[in-house]
Order: structure tokens, then C-alpha cells, then sequence
């Protein structure tokens, strides 16, 4: 059936690689000129735009019914209770540097959009600089070019490497660096990669251990928290239960929970 969880991982690969290809080919030809959204950090570039255009054609093309969600255009409705979430370039700073950790994210939810609230049924982030893919579907498994992932080791928190990310509002990042400063001396170390959806399956993957952030969009994270999950891992809030735009913590249940009674004595529920 075409709502099977497989069949829309197929059309998500589809649809970043495409997408994947145009912001390839055009990177270093964006002029360096980046618009302003939320803060004069927060940036967008033309080929977000255009990644976006993209992948919403291919979907109105393929699945007229469905909804779609994307960070530069907002929301369409549809009637088929699916909405397709869009990152079409998650990394955009990166991008515009060209540090090559950036890449398209598609996933498709049923029901609610929201991370609180929905039901992820298959998702694709494609790093674009270097091609790494990862897929799932819900209940079928996740992938890294075509390689099947699996429950990753627990570490002791001591002996983790940690990924997080920051949102782009002045105050809030003074006090997520004073989150970070605290946890510093409790872990093997803090990797700041700048785009949420190559954590999550750098995660999956195990080349970080865990990783958490304070604020993060439905579309940094709604194909990566995927991946982790379909790969045995955990996405959670500070409590252990689903994860929330407010905190976002992902890895082996063990270590996320350990990194939750962290976080807590480093006042993190206070950013
Ligand atoms: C950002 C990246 C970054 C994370 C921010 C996100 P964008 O997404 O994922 O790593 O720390 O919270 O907003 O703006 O590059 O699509």
C-alpha cells in the first residue's frame, strides 16, 4: 500500500537526494548572501528556498493529499492525515561556510505534527557535501546507505562524547554555553556539528554516544529521531517522555537517562 511505512522511505530518499543535488550544485554559488529570520544569526540562504520549492513539487506530485510542513514556507494542509516535515537544508551556517556537515531532511508523520504529539512513519537525511544517507520506516528498521542500524553500546557518561546544538536567540545561548561549561567536566567531551539531523544519526550511528538540545524544530528532527528510535535507541524529554521542542535528548535509554540527571544539576531546565 502506498501509506506503508517502506514505500514513503523510498519516496523521502527520493525526494533529498533530489533535493540534495540542487543545493550540491549550487553550493559556493549562493553569493554568500544569506537573509535574516529570528536573529541576525538566524540565516537563510536562496538554495534553502529553492531546496524547499523542490521537494514541494515532488510531493505535490506524488501525494497530493498530504500536508507539508518546512521551515522556510510553513505549512499546506491536506486531507490525508499525513504531513510530510521539511528541512531543506539542515546546517544552513555551515553551508554558507562550507563546512560540509549539512543536509536535506524529509520525513513523513501521521496525525500531529507535533514532536509531543506524532507518529513518525518513515524519514531520510541525506548529508549532502559527502552523501551519507540514513532512512527508516517505522517498525522496519534504519539504514546508513543501505547498511541496517543497530542498539549502539553504553558508555559511562564519563566516557561519552556528547552532541548539542544551539537556537539562535542571544540570551538563550548565554545560557545554553552555561549548561555546557557545567556538564564539561562530567563527559569525554561536547561536539557542537551544527545541523540536529546529522547528530541524531551520528547517534544512531554511534560516532557520538548521546546528544541533547534545548529548542530544536519539528524539521531538525523529525527524520533523525527516527533513525535513533528504528535503530533501538531512545528520543526523549527530561522526564523520559516524548521528546519536546524544550529538550530533546537522544541515545541508549541508559546513558539518556544518565545524561537527563546531568543536565538537570546543570539547570538546563532553566534555558
Ligand atoms: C539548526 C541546526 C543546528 C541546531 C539549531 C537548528 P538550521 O538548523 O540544526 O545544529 O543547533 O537549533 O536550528 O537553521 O541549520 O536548519
Amino acid at each position: 500500500p502506498p501509506e506503508h511505512p517502506r514505500v514513503l522511505a523510498r519516496l523521502c530518499e527520493e525526494f533529498a537526494r533530489t533535493a540534495g543535488e540542487h543545493v550540491r550544485n549550487r553550493a559556493g554559488d549562493h553569493g554568500g548572501v544569506a537573509a535574516t529570520k529570528s536573529s541576525a544569526v538566524d540565516v537563510v540562504t536562496a538554495v534553502d528556498t529553492e531546496s524547499e520549492a523542490l521537494l514541494r513539487e515532488m510531493i505535490a506530485r506524488a501525494r497530493p493529499d498530504d500536508a507539508v510542513l518546512g521551515e522556510e514556507a510553513g505549512t499546506s494542509t491536506g486531507t490525508s492525515g499525513l504531513t510530510w516535515v521539511l528541512d531543506p537544508i539542515d546546517g544552513t551556517v555551515n553551508y554558507l561556510y562550507g563546512i560540509p556537515s549539512y543536509a536535506v531532511s524529509v520525513a513523513v508523520v501521521a496525525g500531529d505534527p507535533d514532536p509531543a504529539a506524532w507518529n513518525q512513519l518513515a524519514g531520510c537525511v541525506h548529508a549532502v557535501a559527502d552523501g551519507t544517507t540514513w532512512t527508516a520506516a517505522r517498525g522496519e528498521g534504519a539504514w546508513r546507505d543501505g547498511t541496517r542500524l543497530g542498539p549502539r553500546p553504553e558508555p559511562p557518561l564519563a566516557e561519552s562524547l556528547i552532541g548539542t546544538g544551539f537556537g539562535y536567540d542571544a540570551a538563550k545561548r548565554g545560557r545554553q554555553g552555561q549548561v555546557v561549561a557545567r556538564m564539561l567536566p562530567s563527559v569525554r567531551d561536547i561536539r557542537r556539528i551544527g545541523s540536529a539531523a546529522i547528530d541524531l544519526c551520528l547517534v544512531a550511528d554511534g560516532r557520538l554516544d548521546a546528544f541533547f538540545e534545548n529548542g530544536l524544530n519539528p524539521w531538525d528532527m523529525a527524520a533523525g529521531s527516527l533513525v535513533i528510535t528504528e535503530a533501538g535507541g531512545v528520543v526523549e524529554d527530561l522526564d523520559g517522555g516524548r521528546p519536546r521542542r524544550e529538550m530533546t535528548l537522544a541515545g541508549p535509554a541508559g546513558l539518556v537517562r544518565e545524561l537527563a540527571d546531568l543536565l538537570r544539576t546543570c539547570d538546563a531546565e532553566s534555558v
